[in-house]
């Protein structure tokens, strides 16, 4: 199965909460042309991702609290890609270890918990290029979702950014970065 495919059959088990957003994420990641990718909370998104770079030749760097060794999650396409930087730690104490670049796309799935939510998100934003987008999973989750909304309205409030949440599959909210002006996503695509 091609990854397309692949992200089809995924959408139809259905077996977990990003299951119907891992197209968008395909998309978000190519449509970008991304070169840098960041991702808190490593599984199978990581491993959509990493498919998707293939095209546009980029990085991903992940952070996880639970060692990629250790997630089921983890593909063997993903542990032998060598287009993938792993953090293993809480992401809001190792924060400042890990080697930054300017991202076209961030995925925040990993800490549920809304105060840390809120530190990811105001840690990460500076590295948020001009026109990148920034996903935060699971804001519609039946019972984490009042906590994931409310750490991305206090993000928001002070930021230069337009967002949208798609209220299925848990909620995922994306965030386009209209700052960092000097940083801007370089899209080449034309139609032929
Ligand atoms: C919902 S899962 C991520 C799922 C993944 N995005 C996918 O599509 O398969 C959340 C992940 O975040 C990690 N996590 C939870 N709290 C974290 C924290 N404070 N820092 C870093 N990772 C964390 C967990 O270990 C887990 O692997």
């Amino acid at each position: 199965m091609n990854i397309l495919e692949q992200i089809a059959a995924k959408a139809e088990r259905g077996d977990t909460g990003m299951s119907l957003h891992y197209g968008f994420l395909y998309s978000c990641v190519v449509g970008l042309e991304s070169k840098n990718v960041f991702e808190f909370g490593s599984g199978y998104s990581t491993h959509v991702i990493l498919n998707a770079l293939e095209k546009t030749g980029g990085i991903l760097t992940s952070c996880d609290v639970t060692d990629y060794s250790e997630n089921p999650s983890i593909t063997e396409f993903t542990k032998k890609s060598n287009r993938w930087n792993f953090y293993n730690g809480n992401s809001t104490e190792i924060f400042e270890d890990i080697e930054l670049e300017q991202y076209e796309l961030i995925l925040h799935d990993g800490s549920h918990v809304g105060e840390e939510v809120l530190v990811d998100l105001n840690n990460i934003y500076p590295y948020l290029k001009n026109d990148g987008i920034l996903i935060t999973h699971d804001t519609r989750h039946h019972t984490l979702g009042e906590g994931m909304s409310k750490a991305v309205e206090e993000f928001v409030k002070d930021k230069d950014v337009e967002y949208a949440t798609l209220p299925y599959g848990y909620g995922l909210t994306f965030i386009r970065n209209k700052g960092n002006v000097d940083s801007k996503v370089e899209l080449t695509w034309r139609k032929r």
